[in-house]
């Protein structure tokens, strides 16, 4: 890990950074129960394992006044009428924010507290989201043919709670309707076991 300042490229087209330490690449078998079309996903999985996103960290260590980042990269693609996206997840440290500046693509980030609050921000280049302390964010990619690709930063140590997210969902959902995306309710979502 890198003990003075340092910096690094992000280059068009593919904006991957020209120094990471960690790459991550999510498929579609990790993204069991995520999607509201169960038999979409389970006929897609049977044909092929597809990649969905990946994610190019630098490391930092984990604690209050670090700031992790990198880039994420969602592909263009669908399971049923849903769009790819990310799992999505709080943080466990819940009071710990994050920003994002996409790079390049079109989506949305569909984000929600555990008060039930939920809010549904756009996603294009050149444009800069702050996900505020509390909200749990997942990115959605609604581009035909074009990666969604982004830039975050957070706090050190902010952790990652994908549990809570991958038992009850999110409120919204991305979908595809006659060729646009539409952000529509969860027919599925359960309230946490606590409400
Ligand atoms: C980190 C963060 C992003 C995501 C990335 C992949 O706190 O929000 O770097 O980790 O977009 O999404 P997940 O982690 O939900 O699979
Ligand atoms: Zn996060």
């Amino acid at each position: 890990m890198k003990e003075v300042p340092f910096s690094f490229d992000l280059k068009a087209p593919d904006f991957v950074p020209s120094d990471y330490d960690n790459h991550i690449q999510r498929k579609l078998s990790n993204m069991q129960g995520q999607y509201l079309d169960q038999s979409a996903y389970e006929a897609m999985l049977s044909q092929d394992d597809k990649l969905l996103y990946q994610v190019y960290e630098l490391k930092r260590p984990e604690i209050e006044g670090e700031l992790l980042h990198g880039i994420s990269i969602v592909h263009p693609g669908k399971v049923g009428d849903e769009y790819y996206m990310t799992k999505g997840h709080y943080h466990t440290v819940l009071e710990t924010a994050e920003i994002y500046y996409t790079l390049k693509g079109r989506g949305y980030m569909v984000m929600e507290t555990p008060e039930g609050d939920c809010a549904v921000e756009e996603l294009k280049a050149g444009s800069v989201l702050y996900v505020l302390p509390r909200w749990a964010h997942r990115s959605v990619n609604v581009s035909a043919d074009e990666d969604l690709v982004m830039f975050f930063a957070y706090p050190g140590n902010a952790g990652h709670d994908y549990g809570t997210i991958e038992t009850q969902g999110f409120r919204k959902l991305v979908v595809d309707k006659d060729g646009h995306p539409e952000i529509v309710d969860n027919p599925r979502w359960s309230p946490p076991e606590s409400a």
